[in-house]
């Protein structure tokens, strides 16, 4: 973490902050607003303070590590295009041809053996201190969000291994603090680490884990990436940094750990236990809620002489999570192509919180074909979390285009392109009906074959008139996309009826309208598209939200209750304690930039 300081200082990327700042609330809050601004930077607290704890750290913070295309390359030391470049050519090795071409294979090979994480018995700068007294309490744990239950580790390494050891995983799960000695593991239902522990239950046995805070940050991108089941995420490092990782055992369990972590929590989780997780303000831009999860007993802390705490904050986008996301997205497109090899490439735009919304480019080749490729995202690991996904052909724009890319969607979008389906959702989506599994919606766009009159597009106010006057739920209307076949029509609703009941009422004015959707005008804004992006994908499950007719297609992203058909608890967005904002903003710890706070819901 040190190292990383100095590599950020030394690239003008860190701002550091030596105010008393509060770990519940202030600190969380000031990153937050930071990565949210353009030219974002890592933030070092160096003099944590905890009013509920009554206390000071000795320890400082750093947030925001990956805050900035700029940061996130200097910790990978390259391009990730670099890095799927060279998975790419290791995927389509073939045997060499001449002589030549076998030492080009030797030297690849040879690259290939520092991929391989190294056990070591040395001495490891992360067991420097040795505390068997614990009291998770000494370290300064953040409390992110105002409803949070408690404070969470949430940049910690989780290391866990199968029962018979053969198998290692690295996973990047939040941890909440119960009390001095108990952390909770929201390891959800798919993550690897679940699906180790429910061999330990089964064994009746309790499993071994380490979470490990900082060392080189690169691991820490490495437990959230979505590797295959069974592969060890140290291997990603080993390839990306061509150096193996340095492992070291830890003291009371047998898992290995990087020996350069600044912090160690060892312990055991007990399968027959569980205690309620949560709620806890997610990457969503809402809690997710009370669950029950593992609980691990903490059997001894290791740290450096000096270690630094590595954090982040989790909510509404842009965050640090989206130059983490940027990077996997980039480094994992050569392993999705060997599902789907006429895949050119796919963004997940960082206002549709990764896996619910996806653009591919692919080359269609027949009939059917980018149906095909739903089916095969929606089966291969973790891409199978995907709610929306738009398919385009090679003549497409650009994909991170947006103005341009959507506008070739809004021309090919009907009826007859869209597949709906279910399947398997990431355990975090809130609007599905049953937890973990829901609808899915999948968007043909490679054929420009919709044939139907241009719709009669009216004024944003004088179709508000003319609608409100009929519907009085309807507050307020933003209209886009106009010179599209696909023209939206965006409502801000007072919702007194059912959304079906407004959109079957619309239908007296079809002629001005083709897709329709409705979001709550309360905490909405109609002429925020990057927000609404953010809500619509968040808000809708598509079987049930999604309404097709010919040339009138309707979007349900209210929010959602018993009334709608809804029987789980809708979660809250994630908003910040406006008390804490105005106490930073008089103490200059963030700037009062009315317009900023503003556009991002803040
Ligand atoms: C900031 C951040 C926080 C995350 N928190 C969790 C979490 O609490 N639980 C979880 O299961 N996944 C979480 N994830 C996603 C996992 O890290 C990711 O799915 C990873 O691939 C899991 O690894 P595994 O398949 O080896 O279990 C988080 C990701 C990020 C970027």
């Amino acid at each position: 973490m040190k190292r990383t300081i100095e590599l950020l200082k030394d690239n003008n990327l860190l701002k550091i902050i030596d105010e008393e700042v509060d770990i519940d609330l202030e600190m969380a809050h000031i990153a937050y607003i930071e990565v949210k601004q353009k030219d974002s930077k890592a933030l070092l607290f160096r003099n944590p303070v905890s009013k509920r704890l009554n206390k000071k750290f000795n320890t400082p913070v750093l947030m925001n590590v990956f805050g900035s295309y700029e940061a996130t390359k200097l910790i990978f030391e390259k391009e990730p295009d670099t890095i799927a470049a060279k998975i790419e050519e290791l995927l389509h090795m073939k045997p060499p041809r001449d002589f030549w071409g076998k030492l080009e294979m030797l030297k690849e090979l040879f690259d290939l053996k520092t991929v391989f994480p190294k056990r070591v018995n040395s001495k490891a700068q992360a067991q420097e201190i040795v505390k068997k007294n614990i009291d998770l309490f000494e370290l300064p744990i953040l409390k992110t969000w105002s409803d949070d239950g408690g404070a969470f580790i949430t940049m910690g390494q989780v290391y866990t291994q199968s029962l018979d050891g053969q198998k290692q995983n690295l996973g990047m799960y939040r941890l909440q603090v119960y009390d001095k000695n108990r952390l909770g593991m929201h390891w959800q239902i798919h993550k690897d680490s679940a699906h180790f522990f429910s061999e330990y239950k089964k064994a009746g046995k309790k499993m071994p884990v380490s979470v490990a805070i900082g060392g080189d940050p690169l691991y820490i991108w490495c437990g959230q990436a979505p590797m295959p089941n069974g592969m060890f995420e140290l291997l990603l490092y080993g390839l990306i940094k061509e150096k193996n990782a340095i492992l070291v055992k830890s003291k009371t369990n047998p898992i290995y750990i990087p020996s350069d972590s600044d912090i160690v929590i060892e312990g055991w989780v007990d399968p027959s236990k569980e205690e309620i997780e949560g709620p806890f303000g997610d990457h969503t831009g809402y809690y997710t809620l009370k669950e029950p999860y593992p609980v691990m007993d903490v059997t001894c802390i290791t740290m450096k002489k000096e270690p630094v705490f590595q954090a982040t904050v989790v909510g509404k986008p842009p965050l640090e999570d989206k130059y983490m996301g940027w990077a996997t997205e980039r480094i994992f497109l050569p392993l999705l192509k060997t599902t789907a090899p006429e895949l050119i490439d796919y963004r997940m735009p960082e206002n549709g919180v990764f896996h619910n919304l996806i653009l591919a480019k692919m080359k269609s080749c027949y009939p059917g074909h980018a149906k095909q490729f739903m089916h095969a995202f929606w089966g291969v690991g973790q891409m199978s979390f995907v709610k929306h996904a738009f398919f385009v052909n090679d003549d497409a724009p650009e994909l991170d285009n947006y103005e341009d890319i959507s506008d070739y969607i809004c021309d090919r979008v009907s009826v007859d392109n869209i597949l709906i389906s279910e399947g398997v959702c990431d355990a975090l989506d809130h609007a599905s009906p049953n937890a973990c599994y829901g609808g899915k919606l999948g968007v043909d766009c490679t054929k420009d074959n919709v044939r139907y009159p241009k719709k009669d597009i009216l004024e944003d106010k004088e179709l508000l008139d003319i609608i409100s006057s009929k519907i009085s739920d309807i507050k307020s209307l933003c209209q886009y996309k106009t010179h599209t076949k696909t023209p939206i029509c965006v409502f801000g609703v007072k919702k007194s009826q059912n959304i079906k009941e407004i959109y079957e009422k619309l239908k007296e004015f079809k002629r001005h309208l083709k897709l329709l959707v409705f979001v709550d005008i309360d905490k909405n804004d109609v002429t925020n598209p990057y927000m609404l992006i953010w809500r619509v994908v968040n808000n809708i499950d598509a079987k049930r939200d999604i309404f097709l007719q010919t040339e009138y297609i309707g979007i349900d992203a209210t929010n959602k209750s018993k009334k709608d058909g809804y029987d789980r608890e809708w979660p809250d967005d994630t908003d910040c304690d406006q008390e804490v904002l105005k106490s930073l903003i008089k103490r200059e710890l963030i700037s009062n930039n009315k317009e900023l706070l503003k556009y991002y819901y803040v």
